[in-house]
């Protein structure tokens, strides 16, 4: 029987009911409609709102991004309005989304995460929240995602915080312990992984010797990422997120519908797309097509039945 793009894509992602498995990545989407002139969200899965912190924040001095052969490093500094401020003028816009909008906490102690995750909770139009655990610690400067055991003990902490909201962890890219964070925030009770957020990195001006990034460091992201983040999401599922029943989100330099396939076999069930919005904001579209036609290529009722389906032989 012939399907329409609708039913091939059709995702169900932790109970969420999603048109398609495309989500727009946390700080690329804007709160929650600022991208409505740009980019059809009717036709998208999802999208995941910008970090919100406690406190409003300013965020780092410019330059805050630049461009980078096959990406951009970024170092916004997590610039957002803040709990209150998000729950009072954003939150009511979010029943009227025409696609799903899923939260997105970040935090400098378990305490700032866990006001946040209360807000979301709250907020009864979001379905899920991701925890953005690449953001340093005030306790001792690491970032909660570098370390499993601090890991366990915020995710332990957010997921009481989140009785009626799924919990989504947002892992860094960690080259060799990607296996070990995973396992780490599911069993903290992680009902979702994102993997990955965006990978330190620095970037110097020849001519004036200094940095380009007024915080020197910064975030890569875009297709410079992407082959990084293919590996994480195969270990990560193959390592114990599959048998723990625990989808994956992939994220990393998405520009194309290959790279959303890719994804996909490696053992993602849904994908965000960022950067490449930036670029050209029909992105969306264009990747939805080509996995359309993917999808019916490789002969299956629903794109769920390619998660995890890359063939190995060695
Ligand atoms: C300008 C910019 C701002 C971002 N802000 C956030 C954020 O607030 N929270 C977060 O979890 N990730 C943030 N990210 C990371 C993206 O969500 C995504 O993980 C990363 O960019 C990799 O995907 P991409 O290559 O498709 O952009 C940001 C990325 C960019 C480029």
């Amino acid at each position: 029987m012939p399907h329409t793009s609708d039913d091939i894509l059709r995702t169900d992602l932790l109970g969420i009911p999603l048109r398609n498995p495309l989500l727009l990545a946390a700080g690329t989407a804007g709160y929650v409609d600022e991208l409505t002139q740009a980019v059809d969200l009717s036709r998208v899965g999802g999208l995941v709102t910008k970090s919100i912190t406690r406190e409003q924040r300013e965020g780092n001095p410019s330059w805050r991004v630049v461009e980078t052969t096959g990406g951009m490093l970024n170092a916004v500094g997590l610039a957002n309005v803040g709990a209150e401020r998000f729950e009072r003028e954003q939150a009511h816009k979010i029943a009227d989304s025409p696609c799903a909008v899923f939260g997105s906490i970040a935090g400098s102690s378990i305490e700032d995460y866990i006001a946040v995750a209360e807000m979301f909770d709250r907020t009864e139009a979001i379905p899920a929240v991701e925890l953005n655990v690449s953001c340093p610690n005030v306790h001792d400067g690491k970032q909660f995602g570098d370390d499993p055991v601090a890991l366990k003990e915020l995710v332990s902490a957010v997921r009481v915080a989140l009785p009626s909201t799924k919990l989504i962890v947002k892992l860094p890219p960690a080259i060799n312990e990607i296996v070990a964070l995973s396992a780490a925030a599911i069993e903290a009770g992680a009902d979702a992984l994102t993997i990955a957020n965006t990978i330190p990195a620095m970037a110097i001006d020849v001519d004036s010797r200094q940095p380009k990034l007024a915080n020197v460091t910064g975030g890569l992201s875009g297709p410079a990422v992407h082959p990084v983040a293919v590996r994480l999401i195969h270990l990560a599922y193959t390592g114990c997120a599959r048998d723990a029943g625990v989808p994956i989100i992939g994220v990393g330099g998405v520009t194309a519908w290959r790279d959303a396939a890719e994804f996909i076999l490696a053992g993602a069930s849904a994908f965000e797309v960022g950067t490449t919005l930036f670029a050209d904001p029909r992105a969306p579209k264009r990747i939805l097509g080509g996995l359309t036609k993917w999808a019916r290529e490789q002969r299956v009722d629903s794109i769920g039945a390619l998660v995890g389906n890359v063939e190995i032989t060695r």
